[in-house]
């Protein structure tokens, strides 16, 4: 994640900054003054530096004179954030480097376009040299200032201590140093947070093949034998960070589109869920007497499915089907389904039916066919004595016994026009007696497990 400092004396400034960059999905750091952005470019990892002009004390211009001065931080990325710039102002800032102006207020597009456009843009690669010997610093400085950043340290400590603060694009790393040799300095590094896939060059001047072999295992990049030629020396460390360029881009590309993927997934997953709650929905405003019935008998569903160990994706799916398990009485006629009195046996084998025009209704979802599962055989009985097929035992598929359980637990704790709710005892001892015989043994323990915990009988119609 790109990481980006910025610096404004005016608090409701940074906030709102902070607030729209944060969004799109960079690490942001404040500082309310010159002084306290310097600090922080010294010591933190920066990618870009977003400064305001006008600030007391110090003013941009003047920041960014210092920060260029230092050799640390001076090829920092800075874009300027200003309310009102003056031609002077405009003149120094691109004298001293500036990337760009944003025009305070700005639209949060504007101001993630521009910054985008900025971190886009190639920044010399940064070579951290680790070498005892001062003319060895002064050598490789000569061979590749001109192409890249070259930072140089003089132990293995100080390699360390400047890894923690700033990651370098490569490192150069003497094998022979008093204290830390090169190979001791080389497993400290790696073992920095972010470091592990830093390309290590090492110089030497002795032939050591063991060695050299060994740090190759362990994932070194090159040996460059002392005295280096420096045409060859350029060339080896240019190709080592094309690659490095290649390889960073693709990870980039890889966690961009996986995360491009995990959003789409649940974007279809939410749409899949409002889609199963409106459909459930229509399913309870066709029966009168079932307020709310889908929704319970889902989340009583899925809880037996929690307690027999399914995973959050399984009891997702649970739930979503016992929404949709009565889907079928969509088509049954209006009068039938609200008739406050006794059915009749073909009135009855009507209401029956509702079992296959659900299976019917759902069985083309082809993405998710334990849908039609669970509509189609919910009431069927562990006994075999159920509809409309007559299974048995685990002849039933089990998301159909686990709904069958919360179906008639529901069944029996809702009020209906006849009667109110039954007494929990009662509707304990009914789900007890089932087991075995309409209920397969196992699940009706799960929810006989529930109505023992549920001690203020909540588990209820409302
Ligand atoms: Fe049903």
């Amino acid at each position: 994640m790109k990481k980006i400092l910025i610096v404004d004396d005016e608090g409701m400034n940074l906030m709102s900054t902070k607030f729209i960059l944060s969004n799109a999905g960079y690490d942001i750091v404040t500082a309310e003054s010159g002084e306290e952005g310097i600090n922080i470019l010294k010591n933190d990892g920066i990618d870009l530096l977003l400064l305001d002009v006008e600030m007391p004390n110090m003013n941009g211009i003047e920041t960014l004179e210092l920060i260029r001065q230092d050799e640390e931080i001076a090829n920092t990325r800075v874009l300027f954030l200003t309310a009102s710039t003056s031609q002077d102002d405009m003149s120094d800032a691109v004298h001293l480097g500036a990337k760009g102006f944003i025009k305070k207020p700005c639209l949060p597009d504007e101001l993630i376009k521009s910054v985008e456009k900025t971190l886009a843009e190639r920044s010399k690669p940064l070579i951290l040299v680790v070498d005892d010997e001062p003319m060895n610093h002064m050598m490789i400085k000569m061979v590749f200032e001109d192409i890249y950043r070259v930072k140089c340290v003089s132990s293995g400590e100080d390699a360390i201590t400047f890894v923690k603060n700033r990651i370098p694009d490569l490192i150069i790393l003497d094998l022979n140093m008093p204290v830390m040799n090169g190979q001791e300095t080389y497993e400290n590094i790696r073992k920095v947070e972010n470091c592990l896939n830093i390309p290590v060059v090492f110089i030497t001047a002795e032939d050591d093949e063991d060695t050299e072999l060994e740090l190759f295992k362990a994932g070194a990049m090159e040996f460059i034998k002392k005295p280096f030629i420096p045409e060859i020396m350029r060339e080896r460390i240019r190709r080592i960070l094309e690659l490095k360029k290649l390889q960073d881009f693709l990870n980039d590309e890889v966690s961009r589109k996986t995360s491009d993927l995990v959003e789409s997934n649940n974007k279809v997953n939410r749409l899949f869920d409002q889609l199963v709650s409106a459909l459930s929905g229509a399913i309870d405003a066709k029966d009168s007497y079932t307020n709310g019935h889908s929704n319970r008998v889902a989340d009583y569903s899925k809880e037996i499915a929690i307690r027999m160990g399914k995973n959050e994706e399984e009891a997702r799916n649970v739930y979503n089907i016992a929404m949709l398990h009565d889907v079928g009485k969509i088509g049954i006629p209006n009068d039938i389904i609200n008739k406050p009195g006794r059915l009749s046996d073909e009135e009855f084998e009507v209401i029956k039916s509702h079992t296959v025009k659900g299976w019917k209704i759902l069985e083309n979802i082809s993405e998710f066919p334990e849908l039609a599962i669970g509509a189609h055989w919910h009431h069927e009985r562990y006994d075999g004595k159920g509809y409309p097929d007559g299974l048995a035992g685990d002849a039933i598929p089990e998301i159909a016994r686990i709904v069958c359980v919360a179906d008639c637990y529901d069944a029996m704790s809702s009020n209906r026009s006849y009667r109110d709710a039954l007494p929990q005892d009662v509707v304990r001892g009914e789900i007890e007696k089932g087991m075995g015989t309409q209920f397969d043994p196992v699940i009706a323990k799960h929810m006989l497990n529930m109505i023992d915990e549920d001690v203020n009988y909540d588990m209820r119609e409302k």
